[in-house]
């Protein structure tokens, strides 16, 4: 495997350009499932969740032209299984998105129970409630999920939890039932929001998406035969954004929805950083060590828990004593420990870290726990003195397009080696 070896200080400084979402390209190819016919999906992230989640729909019969490396042509006419490949399914969080498109497209679905970042318990008991309701029976063991119904009838469904999966999965498995359905409670984050713009644009009717109540018609085919362009990933240019707060660089990033990203604007300056809006790109510039904060996660507009390591980063080294309280997950602090190596000083115990800031990190080997953990050990990297090397690489290919490559334009001094 490889690893990443980086040699720090450095203030970074230029442009990037941000990839497509990840987390709206993993729901948007799934939903190509429920769509008798063809579909061009342009802006897709180069990443291996995406390779991935090809593979599966391959393997269901759909037929993929890759047309340039972030543009594919999916022909889902000729789909002839529901039986999703369990070795795949259960490598990746996101592949429950195939028991809602494969449950709505083939009223079947049989999907490997997924697997992801770990970062504590991950139920899925909203996705089920809002199958059952909608007609479904669902049964779970054996590693697998097996989710079948003779027909599926929009109905009334409220979350009891605001989940991003559980509103997107029953989204997938009402677009093609008969009548109404309406999600309550639903989750609000701009890859909710694609999905849905997706799934009208071939020819469901879904209205609502971004609010809390969320009305899908049900309609009786999806044709396709249109184009579709995956919104720009939010986290990622997040990602870039507290790189520059912890690195205190300037960095102009393009292709971002600064809309997206207003709790995390407000959070860096009051964090005594620097921030430019101009169109669809933001310029962040910190030209001192970061003030200390207090960090609440929470479902969007909230701030994300998806940049939650990131800040971290910018909290270890900042100026004074700050708190995170990390509201989504029940395990999202291994990073902390790996900051620590590095001369950070965080305690963290259970959903809550205190962070004592120091004025510097040191290099250190360090080892990427999730995804975006791995992110903001690559920021540490950059931002440390002398040599870190970050290990667990697969974690940060899957949700990370060229990154080592977009830091190295910014003036890391990085680069992969084979271990
Ligand atoms: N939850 C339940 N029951 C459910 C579903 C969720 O109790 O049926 C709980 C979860 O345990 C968690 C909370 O509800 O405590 C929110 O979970 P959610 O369902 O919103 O998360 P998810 O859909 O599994 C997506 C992203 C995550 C991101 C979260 C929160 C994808 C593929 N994953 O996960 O992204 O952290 O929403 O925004 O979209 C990442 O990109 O690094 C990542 C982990």
């Amino acid at each position: 495997m490889d690893k990443l070896v980086i040699n720090g200080a450095t203030k970074l400084k230029g442009d990037v350009v941000i990839s497509g979402a990840k987390n709206a390209a993993v729901a948007i190819l799934p939903a190509t499932l429920l769509i008798d016919g063809i579909c061009t999906i342009e802006n897709l992230p180069h990443i291996s969740d995406v390779t991935l989640y090809c593979e599966i729909l391959e393997s269901l019969g759909a037929k993929i032209t890759w047309n340039t490396p972030h543009e594919i042509t999916i022909d889902t006419r000729n789909i002839h299984s529901a039986q999703a490949p369990l070795e795949i399914t259960s490598k990746f969080r996101a592949s429950y998105y195939l028991i809602g498109s494969l449950l709505g497209r083939c009223k079947e679905a049989v999907v490997g129970l997924p697997g992801g970042c770990n970062l504590g318990a991950r139920p899925i008991d909203q996705h089920i409630k809002g199958f059952e309701a909608l007609g479904a029976k669902v049964d779970v063991g054996q590693g697998k999920i097996t989710a079948s119904a003779k027909k599926l009838t929009g109905t009334s469904i409220y979350m009891d939890i605001v989940s991003v999966g559980a509103t997107i999965n029953v989204m997938l498995a009402s677009v093609l039932a008969e009548g109404t359905t309406t999600i309550d409670n639903a989750a609000k984050e701009p890859h909710i929001v694609d999905v849905a713009n997706f799934l009208n644009t071939m020819g469901a009717d879904i209205r609502g998406a971004g609010t809390d109540m969320i009305k899908i018609h049900g309609v009786p085919k999806l044709t396709g035969n249109a184009t579709y362009s995956v919104v720009p990933d939010q986290i990622e240019a997040g990602t870039f954004m507290l790189a520059a707060v912890a690195s205190r660089g300037d960095i102009t990033i393009h292709n971002c929805i600064t809309k997206h990203l207003e709790s995390v604007t407000a959070k860096i300056i009051e964090m005594g950083a620097n921030v430019q809006e101009d169109g669809d790109t933001i310029r962040v510039w910190c030209n001192k060590r970061p003030n200390r904060a207090t960090v609440k996660t929470l479902p969007y507009p909230g701030f994300p828990t998806d940049l939650q390591p990131q800040i971290g980063v910018a909290l270890a080294i900042a100026d004074g004593n700050s708190t995170i309280n990390e509201s989504i997950w029940e395990s999202r602090f291994q990073y902390t420990y790996e900051l620590n190596k590095m001369g950070a000083k965080i305690t963290a115990q259970g959903k809550s870290a205190f962070f004592e800031g120091v004025k510097s990190l040191s290099g250190s080997p360090v080892f990427a726990t999730d995804l975006r953990a791995g992110a903001a050990l690559i920021i540490a990297g950059i931002v440390a003195n002398g040599t870190t090397e970050v290990h667990n690489l697969d974690h940060i290919d899957r949700g990370y397009e060229n990154i080592e490559e977009k830091f190295r334009k910014l003036g890391a001094k990085i680069k992969r080696v084979s271990e």
